[in-house]
């Protein structure tokens, strides 16, 4: 195989060749899960875009089918964008996308299988009455997209169109009683100063507690909901957790996180787009997302691909109710291999353990480290607010108390190229700060590929627990990681050299002056899906 083909990923969700972005219109319906994702047919770039199609029994193993959805009507002819789908009563779904029109505006529409006892739902068929919204006079035609899943409230349907006016993002409400009719509502539901364009909204409940998913249309007393919005600018994530009154449709975030930039994200690194679903068979809302690639769009030619699907994650409100948790579906157990066990070690100032007897290009790692004394914590500078600069500054070889520890990832044998995830405890004023970082400045030797040292801060009772833990998913050309249990995650896409041609190592370290013990970690190769598209 030709060298570039080392950075597919062996276990991630990928067609064989060309430019994938969003997923879109995820649902489990039928037995099936079925996941669309856009799509460019003829190459590795952007562009051309439909809707391909992928059916699963296990969200693990995909049978790719024939695109679902591509240009054909005048309201779709210049491309079939972002959409979600809704499984009206009847057991009827409905996928609401955005087309993109002759004239380049951008309009709402939708499709219905073409034949519901197809198990497939192969073919879908766009309605003549179709569009059912389009940008009004005094909107931006080329900020107006990206419906939601629909929720059914006060006996209407709802929904989200992504937008902006000037610089604030905006999510546009509207309703409808048949689906096929609707209105908007004046005012949108929720809109955030300087934001710019909101793309890819979701609007989901969750439980105030427990780790169970709610079906779109659950309200109540134990209810909260999120709004999450994909920021067109920065081209990251951020979500708020709030009270929905669908009386007045009125969304109120809490205020316990930055609506806006400074918001709270699913993940701190490469994911972009993502959208949830509601799977009624294990009762669990599933989330999605896409990671780019971080190499050169010549790269991507080259390599006759662009573009991932992250593994599928569990999202339920954490117990305080400020913030989601994460974790990849059970499901990805099954691909769980050769398995070693390390337990008990310490790591003093400088030392590295390395992980052997697994293929540490595609693996999946579980450690818990913990520690006697935060006293050697360094200080927190107050105005360190951007975790990735503070990555940037103090990285996995800059010497601290406690922390920096972690992992290596795709490591080759003298450390010329690693991607380190990794922790490090600061003391601040009355509290401690907990920082995870995924750095990429030294995951390869190329130079034209971006590097980012991605970071987030870890809401943990750190100075009780004395106990951090942290689960990696490395497949080849992505490390997916999940700090605290799922209350930070941050995924890198890295393309090492030396790495990639078979000297790839895992190794726990600890660079700083307080000792960890390396408690538990537990390692497995994972295994290649039987089928991805193939
Ligand atoms: C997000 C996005 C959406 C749009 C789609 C086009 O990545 O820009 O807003 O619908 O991709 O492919």
């Amino acid at each position: 195989t030709n060298v570039e083909q080392l950075y597919r990923t062996g276990y991630h969700f990928q067609p064989p060749l060309h430019w994938i972005n969003d997923p879109n219109g995820p649902m489990h319906y039928n037995g099936l899960y079925h996941l669309f994702y856009q799509y460019n047919p003829k190459g590795a770039v952007w562009g051309n875009i439909v809707w391909a199609h992928s059916v699963s029994t296990d969200l693990i193993n995909w049978q790719a089918l024939e695109p679902a959805i591509y240009p054909t009507e005048p309201f779709d002819i210049n491309g079939c964008w972002s959409g979600s789908a809704t499984i009206l009563p009847g057991n009827k779904p409905v996928i609401l996308y955005t087309g993109i029109d002759p004239q380049n505006r951008q309009v709402q529409n939708y499709a219905i299988p073409a034949n519901l006892s197809d198990p497939l739902l192969r073919k879908w068929v766009k309605p003549a009455d179709n569009p059912i919204a389009v940008p009004e006079a005094e909107m931006n035609a080329s900020a107006f997209r990206d419906p939601t899943t629909a929720w059914f409230s006060n006996g209407h349907w709802k929904i989200l169109v992504g937008s902006k006016r000037k610089h604030r993002g905006m999510a546009f409400l509207y309703r409808s009683l048949d689906f096929v009719h609707w209105i908007k509502a004046k005012h949108p539901l929720h809109s955030a100063a300087n934001t710019g364009m909101w793309e890819c909204p979701d609007f989901y409940p969750v439980p105030v507690s427990g780790k169970q998913g709610l079906d779109t249309s659950v309200l109540g007393e134990n209810v909260k909901h999120v709004l999450k919005v994909s920021l067109d600018l920065t081209r990251y994530e951020y979500y708020t957790i709030g009270k929905y009154s669908p009386d007045q449709d009125r969304y109120v975030p809490d205020n316990t996180s930055a609506d806006g930039w400074a918001g709270l994200r699913y993940d701190y690194g490469n994911f972009y787009a993502s959208k949830t679903f509601f799977d009624p068979v294990k009762n669990r809302r599933i989330l999605w997302g896409w990671a780019n690639e971080s190499d050169t769009a010549d790269d991507d030619v080259q390599k006759g691909w662009a573009g991932i699907q992250l593994i599928p994650r569990t999202v339920w409100l954490d117990t305080k109710g400020k913030q989601l948790l994460q974790w990849p579906i059970e499901e990805l157990d099954s691909l769980r291999g050769k398995n070693v066990q390390m337990s008990n070690q310490q790591l003093k100032l400088g030392d590295r353990v390395e992980v052997n007897g697994i293929d540490a290009s595609q693996a999946d790692v579980e450690v818990t480290f913990s520690f006697s004394s935060l006293d050697k914590a360094e200080q927190f500078d107050p105005s360190w607010v951007d975790a990735q600069q503070l990555c940037g500054q103090k990285g996995s070889t800059v010497q601290g108390g406690l922390g920096p520890f972690g992992l290596l990832t795709l490591a080759s044998a003298n450390l010329e190229e690693f991607t380190p995830v990794f922790f490090r405890v600061f003391k601040g004023q009355n509290k401690y700060v907990v920082l995870m970082c995924s750095d990429a400045s030294h995951s390869s030797l190329k130079d034209s590929t971006y590097k980012p040292s991605f970071a987030g801060f870890v809401d943990v009772d750190i100075a009780n627990d004395k106990k951090l833990s942290l689960r990696s998913l490395i497949d080849n050309s992505v490390v997916e990681s999940f700090g605290a249990g799922g209350k930070t995650c941050i995924t890198s896409r890295v393309y090492p050299t030396l790495a990639a041609m078979g000297d790839t190592h895992l190794y726990a370290f600890n660079n700083g002056s307080e000792p960890i013990v390396m408690e538990s970690l537990n390692a497995w190769s994972m295994n290649k899906p039987l089928k991805m598209n193939n």
